[in-house]
C-alpha cells in the first residue's frame, strides 16, 4: 500500500470510504446499543457544518486563535452551570473521557508531589467498577491503583472498604456517576467526605452521567448527590460526546478551583522552538470538536435535552421492566439513568451467546465480564435513536432467549474454560497462539463469533487475558507485512 503516484478524484475517494464503512456496525439502524449518541439528523447537519467550519484552526495556541479560546471558555461555563456549579469552578475541554479522567489524576498526582512531598508511591482509591480509564491513568502516571469492592446486589462502591485502603500514600478517591458497567451511581456524598476526613482530593467520574443526570434532576427525577457543590468533591469529568450528543471528541474537566487547576497545566519554554503551554493533554488539534460541542448544546437548549431524556427514559423503564420479565435473566442493581446491565439466572442461558444471537437480527449487546460478585452480563445504553427501536428490541430479545433456553448448550464452549485451567500459561507466543486457537481466531483477522473470546478472556488471570489482547492488536494492526 503506497500513496498513489497522482491524486485520485474525489468521486472515487468517497465512494472507497463509503465502502471501506460495509462491514461496521450500523449506527444509524438504532440497533446499537452501546457506543453511540445519536440525536437524529438534523443535530447531525449542525455538528457536521460546525465542525467542518473550524476543521483547520489549532487550538495549540488559544491567543492566535481567539475564537477558539472564546468558544472553550463558553463551553465550559455552559457545562459547569447546568451542573449548578459555584463561580469558582474553572475546567477545560479535552478529546473524551479518557483524556479528562488522565488530567483529574494528574492534577491529583502534582498538588500531592507540592504539598505532600513525603508520598514517593502515590495511591488511589477507587471502587472495581471505575472505567477501564481510570486504570489507564495510574499506568501512565505511575500510581498505584488500590481498587475496591462494591456491594452485592446494589454494585455501589462499598465506603467502608474504600476507607480500609486508605493508607499513608493516598492522594485521590474516586467514584462514578454512574459507573458505565451497571448505570450506577456511587455515594459520592460519602466518599466525598471520607475525602475529607482525610485531607484527600477526590474526583467524580460523570463522564457518561453529567449532562442525562442533570436534565433527570431538572425534570423532577430522583438523582443522588454527585456534583461538585457535594462537599469533599474537588474535580468532575463529563463527556458532550455522550449525552451532549456532540461528536466524537468532547468532553469537559472541571475543578473546584483555580488553585487546584493549575497543577493540570503544562508550559514548556526550555526547548528551542515555540513556548508551549497545554491545559490538556494534547498540543495541536482541530477547533471542530470545540465548535460542534458549542453548536450542539446551543441548538438543542434545555428544552431540546429535557424533551430526549424524557423519552429515553421512558424507553428505559419500558425495556427495563422488559426485560426484568423474562425467566432466567436480571437486571443488575437499580440502574440511574438510561443504562444498564443483564446478567443471566440459569445455565440454559449463557450470555455471551446470547448476544450472538442477538447479532443475527442486528442487535448489539456489549459483553461485560464476570469480575468478583459481578456476574457476565450484557450491557445495554439507551439514546435517542434507540427510543423507537425499543418495543422491537423486546420482541425479538425475548424470541431469542427463548430460542437460546431451548436450544443446546455448548459444552464445547462450557469445556473451554475447564481445559484452561489445566494449561501452563506464559506472557509467550506459545500462550498466544493456544489460546487463539482455543477462541478460534485465526490469522489476523476481527473473530466474527465473540462468544468464545469472551469465555475464554473472562476466565484468564487478568494479566494474561491483558498480555493476549494486546498481543492480538499488535498483531491486527499494521504489522509491517502487507504489500
Ligand atoms: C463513566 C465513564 N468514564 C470514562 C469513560 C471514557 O470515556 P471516553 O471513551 O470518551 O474516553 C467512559 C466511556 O464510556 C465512561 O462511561
Amino acid at each position: 500500500m503506497k500513496i498513489p503516484k497522482n491524486g485520485l478524484p474525489k468521486e472515487e475517494i468517497f465512494k472507497i470510504l463509503q465502502d471501506y464503512k460495509g462491514h461496521d456496525l450500523d449506527w444509524q439502524s438504532g440497533k446499537v446499543l452501546g457506543f453511540i449518541y445519536d440525536a437524529g439528523k438534523e443535530v447531525h447537519e449542525v455538528t457536521h457544518e460546525a465542525y467542518t467550519l473550524y476543521l483547520t484552526e489549532n487550538a495549540l495556541d488559544p491567543l492566535s486563535f481567539p475564537s477558539l479560546l472564546r468558544l472553550e471558555n463558553e463551553v465550559v461555563r455552559m457545562t459547569a452551570n447546568l451542573l449548578d456549579c459555584s463561580s469558582d469552578v474553572v475546567g477545560n475541554f479535552t478529546s473524551g473521557g479518557t483524556e479528562s479522567l488522565i488530567l483529574a489524576v494528574k492534577t491529583a498526582r502534582d498538588y500531592s508531589r507540592a504539598v505532600k512531598s513525603h508520598i514517593k508511591e502515590p495511591e488511589m482509591v477507587m471502587p472495581i467498577t471505575a472505567h477501564s480509564s481510570l486504570y489507564k491513568a495510574c499506568h501512565y502516571l505511575g500510581i498505584k491503583p488500590v481498587v475496591t469492592r462494591v456491594h452485592d446486589n446494589t454494585f455501589k462502591a462499598d465506603v467502608d472498604a474504600m476507607r480500609a485502603a486508605i493508607t499513608d500514600n493516598s492522594i485521590l478517591l474516586v467514584g462514578s456517576a454512574p459507573g458505565y458497567a451497571h448505570g450506577v451511581i456511587d455515594p459520592i456524598p460519602e466518599i466525598a467526605s471520607l475525602a475529607v476526613e482525610n485531607d484527600l482530593l477526590c474526583h467524580v467520574d460523570a463522564c457518561v452521567g453529567g449532562i442525562h443526570l442533570s436534565y433527570m434532576r431538572q425534570l423532577g427525577y430522583e438523582v443522588p448527590d454527585f456534583n461538585l457543590n457535594v462537599p469533599g468533591v474537588t474535580s468532575l469529568s463529563v463527556d458532550l460526546h455522550k449525552y451532549g450528543y456532540a461528536p466524537k471528541g468532547a468532553s469537559i474537566i472541571l475543578h473546584k478551583n483555580k488553585e487546584l487547576r493549575k497543577y493540570q497545566i503544562w508550559g514548556c519554554s526550555r526547548w528551542t522552538g515555540y513556548p508551549v503551554i497545554n491545559a490538556a493533554i494534547t498540543s495541536a488539534k482541530s477547533g471542530g470538536p470545540m465548535a460542534a460541542a458549542w453548536a450542539v448544546l446551543n441548538y438543542m437548549g434545555d428544552d431540546g435535552y429535557k424533551e430526549i431524556v424524557q423519552e429515553v427514559m421512558a424507553a428505559t423503564e419500558l425495556m427495563i421492566a422488559g426485560v426484568s420479565g423474562i425467566d432466567g435473566l436480571r437486571v443488575l442493581g437499580k440502574p440511574d439513568m438510561c443504562m444498564f446491565a443483564l446478567a443471566s439466572t440459569t445455565e440454559k442461558i449463557n450470555v455471551y451467546h446470547l448476544a450472538e444471537e442477538m447479532k443475527k437480527s442486528g442487535w448489539y449487546l456489549q459483553p461485560q465480564f464476570a469480575r468478583e460478585n459481578s456476574p457476565a452480563n450484557l450491557h445495554i445504553s439507551l439514546n435517542r435513536s434507540t427510543v423507537p427501536r425499543a418495543k422491537a428490541f423486546l420482541k425479538d430479545f425475548e424470541k431469542t432467549v427463548e430460542n437460546v433456553k431451548h436450544g443446546d448448550v455448548d459444552h464445547q464452549i462450557l469445556d473451554l474454560q475447564k481445559e484452561l485451567k489445566k494449561l501452563s500459561l506464559e506472557y509467550d507466543d506459545e500462550t498466544f497462539f493456544k489460546l487463539a486457537e482455543m477462541a478460534g481466531v485465526t490469522g489476523t483477522e476481527p473473530p466474527e463469533n465473540m462468544e468464545k473470546v469472551n469465555m475464554l478472556l473472562e476466565a484468564l488471570p487478568y494479566d494474561i487475558s491483558e498480555y493476549i489482547m494486546v498481543e492480538f492488536i499488535n498483531n491486527m494492526m499494521d504489522s509491517g507485512n502487507h504489500q
